[in-house]
């Protein structure tokens, strides 16, 4: 797999957009796309204002990895970092631009450029964070080396990774989801939409080879054309981040799609998104 391939797919897919209807049928409205996907996001997700507000980001050098449409980016300078932004497409950091335009916020800058070899110089900021992001990064042990150049030492390094201890992932990935396409296989369904991609893909790939986890996991995080995602338990984490010790993790967000749980309370043990505090070994 290559990094074009990755680049490729969040360009043409940029983070989380379909959910408020594609920012191309705004008409340059852009003011009321950022303010539907900012209200679709922390009313699906709000667990993700209360992490950010526990976080000390008061003029902290703090440097954001992949940015989506910036809503993050935009809470964090409310918060009071000195922001600066990297992502691997143009169309990302052209849209965060355009926000923090509007909403005449004050930033350190933004890069182009992937996380795995980064244009900043050593020892340059308090905090990394990065949500949502890592996970889909396969070069991750050149990556975090990057991070721990760049951060200053007593740095912290803050990253929300997809869970593997998760109803998401052992019930609804794992059983439900592979049981559901092969049935509709089987059965020869025709649809359009995520579940007629997953149909094409088994065809493409062969059904039981494409249900295997090693290949499953990719196309079942971010949309069923996604080329890479892994999911982490405290073990990996620690494998893949090895030149960092971790302070502090806490799992939130029940989701595990088709299953309707986002009601139940066990986000604790069994929540899709696993937030780990770093700090660099010594
Ligand atoms: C799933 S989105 C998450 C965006 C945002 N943090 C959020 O939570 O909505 C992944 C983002 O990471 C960016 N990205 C993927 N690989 C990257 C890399 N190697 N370096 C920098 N950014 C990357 C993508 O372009 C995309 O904007």
């Amino acid at each position: 797999m290559n990094e074009s391939e990755i680049q490729d797919f969040w360009q043409k897919h940029p983070c989380g957009e379909d959910f408020v209807g594609g920012a191309e049928n705004y008409e340059a409205d852009y003011e009321r796309f950022f303010e539907n996907y900012d209200n679709f996001r922390y009313t699906k997700e709000p667990h993700i204002l209360e992490c950010l507000q526990n976080i000390d980001f008061e003029g902290k050098r703090t440097l954001e990895i992949g940015l989506g449409q910036g809503a993050d980016a935009e809470q964090i300078i409310r918060r009071g970092a000195d922001w600066f932004g990297l992502d691997l497409t143009h169309e990302s950091p052209k849209r965060v631009q355009v926000r923090l335009n509007l909403r005449k916020l004050k930033i350190g800058g933004i890069t182009n450029g992937s996380a795995v070899e980064m244009p900043f110089a050593e020892r340059s900021f308090d905090i990394v964070f990065s949500h949502g992001v890592l996970h889909h990064i396969p070069e991750i042990k050149k990556t975090q080396s990057e991070i721990r150049r760049i951060l200053k030492p007593g740095g912290e390094l803050i990253v929300m990774l997809y869970a593997k201890n998760s109803l998401n992932y052992r019930l609804s990935i794992a059983l439900v989801r592979r049981l559901g396409l092969i049935g509709m296989y089987i059965a020869r369904f025709d649809v359009n939409g995520l579940v007629g991609q997953h149909l094409k893909n088994a065809r493409e790939k062969g059904l039981w080879n494409y249900l295997k986890m090693e290949n499953f996991i990719h196309r079942n995080t971010d949309g069923a054309l996604n080329p890479y995602s892994k999911v982490y338990d405290l073990a990996e984490v620690e494998k893949d981040f090895a030149d960092f010790k971790i302070v502090r993790s806490y799992k939130r967000f029940m989701h595990a799609p088709p299953l309707p749980v986002t009601r139940l309370p066990f986000e604790k043990f069994l929540g899709w998104h696993l937030w780990v505090h770093l700090k660099p070994k010594i």
